[in-house]
């Protein structure tokens, strides 16, 4: 969602500011814009659209020259996306301007408090109140008016400050949004995250919720909410700067799907030793738990269901699976028996957070699988499990999924284990499958030619179904969300035995179902459901095991992915899914890397 990024230093801070917010445009936005100080006042640019429309008013406004600066990319909430609301926003006495990321959710109350003050305003947002709430606070002492200021905000903000009043000196704060603070040498940064930075900065601070940070050329100062003075440890950026780039690539997602081998192996080695599954650090006694509940959201949720049929079936233990979004409202049932897993590939989808809090306020033990270090889900965890995938900037999640799912599967294996729930045979078995999960992704990206052949033939289909049973549906409820996002055609996905209870009814002639039969066990099965949508005229694109002759005589159209054990599938069975979504949405014309309305990190409930 939206992005902040500031800077002070002694080069010019709108080509900086520019290139920052570039690369925060995977964040999703709709409008953008930079404020620079310059001969002692601001100066505001601002567009509804992309970056490069920013660009190029700023070209024509004459470059902006400055060297302290704040920029913005706004996911509209409150107000249209248009020009006026775009920010920065400025105080009426143009003295200030802030950027936001979050939602001050008292802002009416503010608002109308400082409308009977006589302050008059311009745009719809709630972020307009933080800047002239500002204005009022201000006395001369720029920290203490933002302390003020933030003292009467509720909700969540991570918020970038510039003064005409103090031009040596930009602030930044945050509650429950990211931020971090880039160090350089003459020059410091502020941002949304690393992504923005790490061209010019390896060398980050994780900012805190409550914490607001001074930030000078020569220096940074940071302060808890009471304004003391507090050391932050310093925090290098070890992945490479090209991880953040295109490489070649025409599309994100295309890189990071090509780039699941090596998340995978990444992911997975380290914790692989001689055959043994290990977790650092992980202490855990499993026998304390009675009951296993993973939440999420979106794919993370999807890689949740996986988890959940894998986690149950070799531990033994009641494993649920419930979207984040949601869990709050059942006024659910868990204590200290219960083991949750939180599953965040950016740690900082707002849903995600509210159930961790809620899981942990009723005693239960929180594990979280995240994949951006220090993050906000990372923080508030009792253990954390990292997906090293390497920066996802991509909307649509590929590499961070299947790094989830294969986790959650070492976990799986791991705990089942630990209760003494699977035989040294079968565990060898599974851990020998996980240590080839890597191969068998990099044999499953060779479909790609004959992928985007079936995406020549069936992007015009205007709906299609996706369906599978057990670990195929849990996958196939991915392959399903990853089309609908990227390619805007409706889709759905079914437990292959449900489709006779109604959705049958929406079968016609040339109706594309795609069928996933990797579960062996499963198969005759499948085989039944697509003769059934075969009799109603569906085209069928089946996806099995390698070696599986029977399905040729049953699909139109067959993708065969590397065998491997049913509860490792899933990780090889999702990328020609993927694959699929991405072609079919090239075909369409769609902006693959940043589709309509979406946000690469859901940080609004
Ligand atoms: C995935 O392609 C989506 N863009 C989305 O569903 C995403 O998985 C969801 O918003 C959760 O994000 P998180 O993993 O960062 O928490």
């Amino acid at each position: 969602m939206c992005g902040i990024i500031g800077y002070i230093g002694t080069a010019q801070a709108a080509p900086v500011l520019l290139e920052g917010l570039r690369k925060l445009e995977y964040r999703g936005y709709d409008s953008a814009g930079v404020a620079v100080l310059e001969g002692g006042g601001i100066d505001t640019v601002k567009t509804s659209g992309r970056i490069e429309a920013l660009a190029e008013k700023v070209r024509a406004a004459g470059g902006l020259s400055g060297s302290v600066g704040i920029g913005h990319t706004r996911w509209a909430t409150h107000g249209v996306p248009n020009e006026t609301n775009a920010h920065p926003h400025v105080s009426s006495d143009g003295r200030f301007a802030v950027v936001h990321n979050g939602i001050i959710e008292n802002y009416v109350e503010l608002r109308e408090e400082l409308i009977s003050q006589g302050v008059s305003f311009r745009s719809e947002t709630d972020t307009e109140v933080i800047v002239q709430l500002l204005d009022r606070c201000y006395d001369g002492d720029l920290k203490q008016a933002l302390m003020r200021t933030v003292s009467r905000l509720r909700g969540s903000y991570a918020i970038g400050v510039l003064s005409a009043s103090d031009p040596d000196v930009i602030y930044a704060s945050r509650s429950a949004m990211p931020l971090i603070l880039g160090i350089g040498a003459g020059e410091n940064f502020f941002a949304s995250d690393i992504t923005a930075l790490v061209s010019h900065t390896r060398n980050v601070i994780d900012m805190d919720d409550g914490e607001f940070a001074e930030i000078r050329r020569d220096g940074i100062s940071v302060f808890d909410h009471s304004g003391k003075l507090i050391r932050k440890p310093e925090r290098r950026i070890t992945w490479d700067i090209a991880a953040a780039e295109k490489n070649g690539y025409d599309h994100f997602m295309l890189k990071e799907i090509m780039e699941q081998p090596a998340a995978l192996k990444a992911s997975i080695e380290p914790r692989l030793r001689d055959g043994r599954v290990v977790f650092e650090g992980l202490e855990l006694d499993m026998s304390r738990f009675d009951r296993v509940l993973i939440t999420a959201c979106g794919s993370a949720y999807y890689a949740g269901c996986v988890g959940r049929t894998v986690i149950e079936r070799l531990c033994r233990v009641q494993t649920e699976a419930e979207l984040a979004s949601e869990l709050r409202y059942r006024d659910p049932v868990m204590d200290e028996r219960t083991l949750v897993i939180v599953i965040s590939q950016s740690g900082e989808t707002a849903d995600t957070i509210a159930a961790l809090k809620e899981c942990r306020s009723r005693g239960a033990f929180v594990l979280s699988i995240v994949n951006v270090v220090g993050s906000s889900i990372a923080k508030l965890s009792d253990f954390v499990i990292y997906t090293w995938a390497g920066p996802e900037i991509a909307v649509a999640t590929t590499k961070g999924y299947t790094t989830q799912v294969a986790v959650l599967e070492m976990f799986a294996l791991w705990a089942a284990d630990r209760l003494g729930r699977v035989s040294p045979e079968r565990y060898a078995e599974i851990a020998a499958g996980i240590a080839r999960i890597p191969e068998r992704a990099q044999r499953a990206l060779d479909l790609n030619a004959s992928v985007r052949r079936l995406a020549k033939r069936y992007h015009g289909n205007s709906s299609l179904f996706f369906m599978g049973r057990d670990l195929d549906y849990a996958v196939s409820l991915e392959g399903s969300l990853k089309l609908k996002e990227i390619s805007y055609i409706h889709s759905e996905a079914y437990a292959a035995g449900e489709l006779k209870h109604g959705t049958i009814a929406l079968i016609e002639p040339g109706r594309l179902v795609i069928a996933l039969c990797c579960c062996e066990r499963l198969f005759e099965k499948m085989v039944s459901n697509i003769q059934q949508v075969k009799a109603r005229g569906a085209k069928v694109l089946a996806v099995a095991c390698e070696g599986e002759r029977r399905i040729f005589s049953e699909a139109d159209d067959v993708l065969l992915v590397p065998r491997a054990d049913e509860i490792l599938m899933p990780v090889t069975e999702i990328i020609p899914m993927q694959l699929f979504a991405y072609h079919v949405a090239l075909e369409n014309g769609c902006d693959i890397d940043k589709p309509k309305n979406l946000a690469k990190s859901v940080t609004v409930e």
